[in-house]
């Protein structure tokens, strides 16, 4: 285990059975889409997307989007910053479905969904890996969720702490001590 890790809070085994159990949510649904196209919000949810997209049956595309969320304590959801859009011309054909790390404040998904139904998607929906419940700033239910997890800073499969352990197989509880001395 990484030293900088207090405890490890979701294994790979289990991560593994959360993924595919999403996945065959995922393929009983779109089971009749036409065209299914996984976004995938930079930077912490590449490693989920990765393993989810290879235990999917049903044909998928794939797409990136680069957010930034600002002022999660307000009641809004309107403080996202897009870094990176999603262009493409055949939104309107598209049954998007965006694939998340974490939900927090929720404020970036709230915000995505209303923005890229906006755009003209044919249908939006929301998977995370995992939920914080209790940190909600805004309501927001994901369509697929992993796990619900604590209020703890998490790292690990795709999570970072200033942009490390990103590449650590589970998920993992930062030691404290690694944020109060920085
Ligand atoms: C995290 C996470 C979500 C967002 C969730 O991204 O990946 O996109 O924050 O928080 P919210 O529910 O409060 O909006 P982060 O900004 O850490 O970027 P990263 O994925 O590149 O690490």
């Amino acid at each position: 285990m990484n030293k900088d890790v207090e405890r490890i809070l979701i294994g790979e085994e289990e991560l593994d059975r959360i993924v595919t159990r999403l996945a065959a949510e995922i393929d009983c649904d779109y089971k009749n889409s036409e065209r299914l196209v996984l976004v995938c919000i930079l930077k912490g949810s590449i490693v989920f997307m990765g393993d989810l997209m290879k235990k999917l049956t049903v044909p998928c595309e794939i797409d990136c989007m680069k957010v930034s969320s600002y002022g999660a304590g307000t009641a809004t959801s309107g403080n996202v910053n897009i870094h990176l859009d999603l262009l493409r011309p055949d939104i309107a054909e598209c049954d998007l479905l965006i694939i998340e790390d974490i939900i927090d404040s929720g404020n970036t998904l709230s915000y995505l969904v209303d923005y890229l139904l906006l755009k003209g998607a044919k249908s939006v929906r929301t998977c995370t890996l995992l939920d914080k419940p209790s940190r909600r700033k805004v309501e927001f239910a994901p369509d697929y969720r992993g796990k619900e997890i604590p209020d703890e800073f998490v790292v690990g499969y795709g999570l970072d702490y200033a942009e490390r352990y990103r590449a650590l197989p589970y998920i993992g509880v930062l030691s404290p001590s690694v944020y109060e001395n920085a």
